[in-house]
């Protein structure tokens, strides 16, 4: 039988999620996303044409796939629309879209007020310790009223004395926020209530019981693939927080994000870059452009480092494997797809981080205090580069260079999972596949 498959991101988001969703989504029944929101940015490349996914599954792009939104998700239905016209009009939906767009009646709604609040905290707390750089969707309000047990969620919008009764309460607190901290006007119950109804209206279609769907999928053996957003260092618990993001991107994440049990996944795929990036503020020991910022620019003109959502660069640095380590352990990951490997292509040499010196002694794992991680000094293994060989042609394992032959190895052995792929371009062809995930 074959196994289901999850993908979620190793490092600091945008290590090419999308890209190997929408690959692996030719072997797979269903694609769930349970998690994040569109602060996500997915870019599938096929025939040379982009598609920019914020939080519709990646697997779209593949006629017949039904494509799943889990209760873990925070869904902005004026960001979902607006991606459903889209690919309306790209022609890769047609007149139909709630058949293979489903979303969990579970799912808590990103209203107005979410994103206003997130857009004034992020402006006051410009330039300042603590700033996130957020992506200013409205998504930590929206997760923070999921827990604080007063979020709006999508089957609320079908019961409107219920909904008027949330918001009412909701928006008590909000407005004391907005008048009293951030001196601006309160948010009008009446028109985020019938913002609340249209919307509703227009998601009627779309709403199901996606737990359902995906628990008999999975009894009547259907391939089931999950789409991790953002990534494991943005995870609310085992990132660096507080610069983190406010969902579950683990692998743990998706049980309680989709309603499945432990036993429905088979297979995790980390997906990793051969270097790192990471857009917004946060630690990042191993960033070049303190040390070597020349060198940072480079690898993010060559990679094309500029964020899927807010189109800001993203900092680029040297492959971490401690936290690639760290990554595989907690997702239980059973194998890396490594991306982006043509971005280092012309390098002479490259260094790999295997350990970190803070206060004089050496350490094998971030530290839990966020004091001490922006503290932490990467130790480098250098690694020779494979120069001017162009990898994006390549299309069998044999034929790459044998120093990125032997980067891989490095990888490898430290982190103790295979590498199962190497991208070497943007484009659904530019990748090597090494072992199918969805094999026993
Ligand atoms: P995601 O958020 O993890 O899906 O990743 P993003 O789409 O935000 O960012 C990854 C970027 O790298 C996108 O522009 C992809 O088209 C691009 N990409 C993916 N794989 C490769 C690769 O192997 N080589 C190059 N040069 N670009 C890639
Ligand atoms: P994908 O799925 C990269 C980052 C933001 C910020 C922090 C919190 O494309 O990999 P948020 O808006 O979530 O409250 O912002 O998380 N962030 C991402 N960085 N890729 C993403 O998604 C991200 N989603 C959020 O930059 O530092
Ligand atoms: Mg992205």
């Amino acid at each position: 039988m074959k196994k289901n498959v999850a993908v979620i991101g190793a490092q600091w988001g945008d290590e090419g999620k999308g890209k190997i969703v929408d690959l692996y989504s030719s072997q797979s029944d269903l694609i769930v996303r349970y998690q994040g929101g569109n602060n996500a940015g997915h870019t599938l490349v096929v025939n040379g044409r982009k598609t920019v996914l914020h939080l519709i599954p990646s697997g779209i792009l593949h006629p017949g796939k039904v494509c799943l939104i889990g209760n873990g998700v925070v869904l902005d239905p004026l960001v979902f629309f607006e991606e459903v016209e889209t690919l309306i009009q790209s022609g890769v939906l047609s007149d139909a879209p709630e058949k293979l767009i489903r979303i969990s009646e579970r799912t808590h709604v990103i209203l107005p007020y979410h994103r206003k609040l997130d857009r004034l905290r992020e402006e006051r707390a410009k330039g300042r310790k603590g700033e996130i750089g957020t992506t200013v969707r409205g998504i930590g309000p929206a997760y923070e009223d999921k827990v604080a047990r007063r979020g709006i969620q999508v089957i609320d919008l079908l019961h409107p004395s219920l909904l008027k009764e949330k918001l009412e309460r909701s928006l008590e607190e909000k407005n004391v926020l907005f008048k009293g901290l951030f001196q601006t006007d309160a948010a009008s119950l009446q028109e985020v209530y019938d913002h609340c109804l249209k919307m509703g209206e227009l998601l009627k279609p779309y709403i199901a019981n996606v737990r359902s769907i995906l628990n008999q999928g999975i009894r009547d053996k259907k391939t089931v693939l999950f789409e991790g957003a953002q990534g494991m260092l943005l995870d609310v618990d085992w990132g660096t927080y507080p610069y983190v993001t406010s969902s579950s991107t683990v692998s743990g994440g998706i049980f309680s994000g989709c309603g499945v049990p432990p036993a429905a996944v088979q297979s995790i795929i980390g997906i990793a870059k051969a270097y790192c990036t990471r857009v917004g503020t946060g630690p990042f020991p191993t960033e070049l452009e303190k040390t070597q910022p020349e060198l940072a620019q480079e690898i993010r003109r060559i990679g094309a480092e500029f964020g899927a959502t807010t189109g800001r660069p993203r900092r680029t640095g040297w492959l971490d494997l401690v936290l690639l380590k760290y990554s595989v352990e907690i997702n239980g990951m059973t194998g890396i797809a490594l991306m982006k490997t043509d971005v280092l292509d012309g390098f002479e040499e490259l260094k790999v981080c295997t350990g970190y010196r803070l206060n004089g002694r050496t350490i094998d794992e971030l530290p839990a205090c966020i004091e001490d991680t922006e503290g932490v000094e990467p130790v480098y293994q250098t690694l020779k580069g494979w120069k001017k060989y162009n990898t994006r042609a390549v299309r069998s394992k044999n034929d790459l260079p044998a120093e990125l032959q032997s980067y891989i190895r490095v990888i490898e052995d430290f982190v103790g999972v295979p590498v199962v792929l190497v991208s070497t371009g943007p484009d659904r062809e530019e990748t090597l596949q090494i072992r199918s995930p969805f094999d026993n």
